[in-house]
């Protein structure tokens, strides 16, 4: 039977809409761009290329046909600037807004500059969006807002303390979202994404996340650090399970509206437990790897356990039949390998 997310689609394929993709350069945003182009859609896409690439937009061009790319308009532009937000809403009618600098440890180590894109940024495309009345705003909220709460699995209104100055910024968008729904009737989706992985998330540099980072290590034979004890666990989320999560929230009931939902798959994997699958999925694709991981120390700001319940986006969105680890893992790695092998 189809479920929402199919029924949508083909909705969406026979009457396309408008889309503002912002941080379209990089991993989530690039891949949203793929799905929404192959969906016939319009996209306008904001990016100022500060951790997102060119050759991101690029593969999507190469993925898409022609006439697809041609529904795509770029803007190299920043979020910190309110005319260059203003500019990309003109016309739009679903916001996906993606642009932010990730990473706890970078805001660990400058908490300005991810004050300055993730709040200031944020708060400008909230007012550009409003006042351009668009149809839908989804944002890119995390789970890093549930801080020191011990609680498992993370049920959406029960958060602790912020452990990092990103962790802060999460929140305060989500904030900042209901004032604007109070104050001026303005309703968004804050989707709060878990760790999520697949093609196109950068392995390189020093705040890349564990799983491209462990991936492109383990191919090149390099040696793979596991902060910690290799206890720490996640609830790693496919590509495609964050995809399907905006298309329901951009085409939600109004129920649905001005809600945070967990985006995840309801799973928890330690590292260890990462590092042995990482290792068994690259053996199926024909790359073998001996090496023990070398332990390091843990990491300041870090969440020690993280494992979402997905109830509340199963029941008010439709998100359901999400890709488990494994085979998004399966799915991931032919692109890594094609990725490293070309460095
Ligand atoms: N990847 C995850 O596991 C994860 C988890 C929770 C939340 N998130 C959030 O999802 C969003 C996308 O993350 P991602 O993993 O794709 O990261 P990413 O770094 O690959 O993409 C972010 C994009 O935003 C762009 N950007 C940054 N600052 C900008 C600015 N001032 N103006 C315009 N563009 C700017 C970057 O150049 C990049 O292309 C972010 O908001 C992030 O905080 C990601």
């Amino acid at each position: 039977m189809p479920d929402r997310y199919d029924t949508t689609r083909q909705q969406l394929a026979g009457h396309p809409q408008q889309w503002l993709i912002t941080g379209v350069a990089g991993f989530i945003g690039s891949n949203l761009l793929e799905a929404l182009l192959k969906l016939d859609q319009t996209v306008v896409g904001l990016d100022n290329f500060s951790t997102g690439y060119q050759r991101n937009l690029d593969e999507v061009r190469s993925v898409v046909s022609p006439e697809q790319w041609q529904r795509f308009r770029f803007i190299e532009g920043d979020i910190r600037r309110a005319e260059d937000c203003v500019n990309a809403v003109n016309g739009v009618d679903h916001v996906l807004h993606e642009a932010a600098l990730g990473s706890v440890p970078r805001s660990v180590v400058d908490p300005i500059a991810t004050h300055e894109v993730n709040i200031s940024g944020f708060l400008n495309m909230l007012v550009a969006a409003r006042d351009a009345q668009v149809s839908s705003f989804t944002y890119a909220a995390s789970s890093a807002t549930y801080g020191d709460h011990p609680g498992l699995p993370k049920v959406e209104d029960q958060i602790g303390q912020p452990l990092s100055p990103y962790a802060v910024t999460k929140y305060a968008n989500e904030l900042y979202a209901s004032v604007f729904a109070r104050a001026y009737g303005f309703k968004t989706i804050g989707l709060r994404y878990f760790n999520a992985f697949g093609k196109r998330q950068d392995p390189d540099g020093a705040y890349a996340a564990v799983i491209p980072k462990w991936t492109a290590a383990l191919i090149a034979g390099d040696d793979v650090v596991i902060n910690g004890d290799g206890e720490t666990s996640r609830d790693f989320c496919f590509i495609d399970n964050v995809v399907k999560a905006n298309i329901l929230a951009a085409t939600a009931d109004e129920a649905a509206r001005n809600e945070v939902y967990n985006v995840a798959v309801g799973d928890r994997t330690t590292l260890i437990q990462l590092y042995d699958g990482l290792r068994s999925v690259l053996a199926d694709n024909g790359v073998s790897c001996d090496k023990r991981p070398v332990f390091g120390p843990f990491r300041a700001g870090d969440v020690r356990h993280s494992q979402a319940n997905v109830d509340k986006a199963e029941r008010l969105l439709g998100y359901e039949n999400t890709i488990p680890l494994v085979e998004g893992l399966s799915k991931a790695m032919p692109w890594y390998i094609e990725f490293v092998s070309q460095r």
